[in-house]
């Protein structure tokens, strides 16, 4: 009986292989992949740019198989209206791929009625419609959009509950931290995070900024291209307009965090509103411009977001 059971499950486990990524995504098993459908409309490059940092591709219908899991998730959230997909010309206009590179010609699904038409010489992104046909569209313009996963790059999970291996978790505070080298701008910072499943780097004690700051260690100046400032990094706090009333992300004073050691003169005067959340590679604190790129520092609960197992 044992062995018989031993048997059964040795077949299943040769059959199917198990994978995981975040649970707002579904798998589907006919379309090999995991998809999620995103409601709140975003320009194509802003939805090209979620997706990605979500580890997923801004999806395109390439085979019948998308095609009708996207127009399955369509018709359960947004049947009457359209949505982009990740086919684009916005290298080079009427030079229409996929974000894989896959050539529109590949693509077997039908125009829209008059469509395309490139209307006023700006279109360069294409829609798919609740009939399943397609429209060239301004890539300007917002519309809601699906996020996928194929199935081939699978990889594991890591102890941060992310496929993301940059995430390292600290024994410390028992929080996953991630340092982007790459500077952006505190809101576009703010996206990145939050799309990882993190938010931007919020000091509770002095542990965590020892913490920051070892990590900021690890990456000596040389390690970053460009010309910015790389004695500083963004982290997750902000002037919420009312000049000093400094606010972590998740709205606590920094006080009330456990953490508000700043280096000495700061923070210093600014024009109200625009003062972000740095910290030095001293571990102590300053505020800089938001719309500066810096770069910064993510963090992420082991837990969140969810990890769901699917069978291929
Ligand atoms: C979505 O709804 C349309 C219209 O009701 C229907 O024709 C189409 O077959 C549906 N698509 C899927 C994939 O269920
Ligand atoms: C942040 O950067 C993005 C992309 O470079 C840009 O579109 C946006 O306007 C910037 N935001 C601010 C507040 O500077």
């Amino acid at each position: 009986m044992k062995t018989s059971l031993k048997y059964i499950v040795l077949l299943f486990s040769i059959n199917f292989i198990e994978g995981s990524f975040r649970c707002d995504y579904k798998y589907s098993l006919k379309a090999q992949a995991w998809f999620k459908f995103v409601v709140v409309p975003a320009n194509w490059f802003d939805a090209r740019l979620r997706c990605s940092e979500e580890g997923a591709v801004l999806a395109s219908p390439t085979s019948p198989e998308i095609l009708v899991e996207m127009r399955n998730l369509m018709n359960r959230s947004y049947p009457e209206f359209e949505i982009f997909t990740g086919i684009h010309a916005t290298v080079s206009q009427g030079d229409y791929y996929t974000i894989e590179g896959t050539p529109l010609s590949k693509i077997a699904v039908p125009w829209s009625e008059n469509e395309p038409d490139n209307k006023d010489n700006v279109e360069s992104c294409i829609a798919l419609n609740g009939n399943g046909e397609l429209a060239d569209r301004p890539c300007e313009v917002t519309r809601p959009y699906i996020c996928y996963r194929p199935e081939a790059s699978h990889v594991e999970v890591s102890e941060c509950g992310t496929v993301d291996p940059e995430y390292h978790l600290d024994k410390r505070t028992n929080k996953c931290y991630k340092f982007h080298t790459m500077p952006r701008n505190f809101s576009r910072a703010y996206l990145a995070c939050s799309a990882e499943g993190g938010h931007l780097a919020i000091i509770n004690s002095d542990v965590e900024a020892t913490v920051l700051r070892e990590l900021f260690a690890k990456y000596p100046d040389a390690k970053f291209f460009g010309n910015f400032r790389k004695d500083l990094a963004f982290i997750g706090f902000q002037d919420w307009g009312e000049k000093w009333d400094l606010r972590t992300v998740h709205g606590q004073t920094l006080l009330e965090a456990g953490y508000n050691k700043f280096a000495p003169g700061e923070p210093n005067d600014w024009t109200p509103g625009e003062a972000c959340g740095g910290i030095f590679r001293s571990g102590l604190l300053i505020d800089v411009w938001c719309n500066k790129p810096a770069p910064f520092f993510c963090e992420k609960s082991t837990g969140f977001p969810n990890v769901c197992k699917a069978l291929f």
